[in-house]
């Protein structure tokens, strides 16, 4: 399938791994682009900017298709090393980042420089087109069904690709409830030119996270995450478990009086203990909405074949027939 996503990236398929924490190693990168998406190796998540080049040195030895980093930017007192981890990124030669967070605008030249496509990921039309304004090449929409952080606006996709489709130039993905070949038609009719998946991607074969995790996402449904850290206006879309509910209940407590030190114990440090060990409840993990169109652990490129075959079924068959009875 050819979309303006396609061409920027020199991909096979419009789909695209967005970059998740203590998830997205090389293993999981290589599978996606090795299955013709864009994998994302996560920057974040390596300690140091010498082990992401290593991590991204690791990934190229595993597939010789693009694929890219994602570079998210926190809110932080104490800043992770980003001119650290931009020149490991600039040196290893890797050609698109996904950015997200707060506004990349700082960054820009210094990856314009060196002819690498930037992909910023934002969740409301005003932040992407502000990232389109300062120069990124594409954006991630990443609605309120999301994993992760949606924001605080609360607009789901259903309203917001086609608002972002309406103010955007640049070409766009829909990021957030993505699963199958649906997903993708009906990203492609809203305006989007592909799709953004996290959630779908951990619940696969090469996801090198315990398997517990993976049986996780399968056993939930569409009503098993939670919203915390809405009062902090932080909000992470979790999927629910001990932890969340000690979370829920201090923030309730505390109500507009809670502050990050009272919650820390459950979001803080917590990923290698749930991904690596499988610790479930060991806190607070971001999984999406989309958990309840999930229901095996494919391989990343069963997955991505299934969806194509899908979405082109649809488009040649259902949608075809429609416009046939018009
Ligand atoms: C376990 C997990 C960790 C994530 N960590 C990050 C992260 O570190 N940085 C980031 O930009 N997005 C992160 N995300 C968000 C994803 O990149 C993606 O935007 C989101 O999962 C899309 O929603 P979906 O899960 O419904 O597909 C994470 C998602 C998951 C499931």
């Amino acid at each position: 399938m050819k979309t303006r996503i396609t061409e920027l990236f020199g991909i096979r398929h419009p789909i695209i791994q967005g970059g998740m924490h203590h998830v997205g190693y090389a293993e999981l990168a290589a599978a996606v682009s090795n299955a013709g998406g864009l994998g994302i190796i996560t920057a974040l998540t390596q300690r140091t900017p010498e082990l992401l080049a290593q991590e991204i040195r690791r990934c190229r030895e595993m597939t010789d298709r693009p694929f890219g980093v994602n570079l998210t930017l926190l809110p932080s007192v104490n800043p992770p090393d980003y001119p650290g981890y931009v020149e490991a990124i600039v040196k290893s030669g890797v050609k698109v980042v996904e950015t997200a967070g707060h506004n990349p605008q700082k960054w820009l030249p210094g990856f314009k420089a060196h002819g690498i496509k930037v992909i910023h990921k934002c969740t409301s039309v005003r932040h992407a087109v502000k990232a389109e304004a300062v120069g990124c090449d594409a954006v991630s929409v990443d609605g309120f069904e999301c994993a992760g952080h949606p924001g605080e606006d609360d607009v789901p996709n259903f309203i917001l690709l086609p608002r972002a489709a309406d103010e955007l130039t640049v070409p766009f993905v829909a990021s957030g409830g993505m699963a199958d070949g649906r997903s993708l038609v009906a990203a492609l009719a809203l305006g989007a030119e592909g799709i953004n998946m996290g959630t779908r991607f951990v619940a696969t074969r090469e996801a090198p996270v315990h398997d517990n995790v993976k049986q996780a996402i399968v056993a939930a449904t569409e009503l098993d995450t939670r919203l915390v850290m809405r009062p902090l206006r932080n909000s992470e879309r979790v999927l629910n478990n001990a932890a969340v509910e000690r979370l829920l209940n201090t923030e309730k407590e505390l109500g507009s009086a809670v502050r990050f030190e009272d919650i820390a114990a459950e979001v803080a440090g917590v990923y290698p203990k749930i991904m690596k060990e499988g610790a479930l409840d060991a806190g607070a993990w971001s999984c999406g909405l989309v958990a309840g169109l999930i229901h095996d652990v494919p391989s990343v490129k069963e997955l991505i074949d299934r969806i194509m075959a899908e979405a082109h079924g649809l488009i040649a068959d259902r949608l075809a027939g429609f416009g046939a009875s018009a």
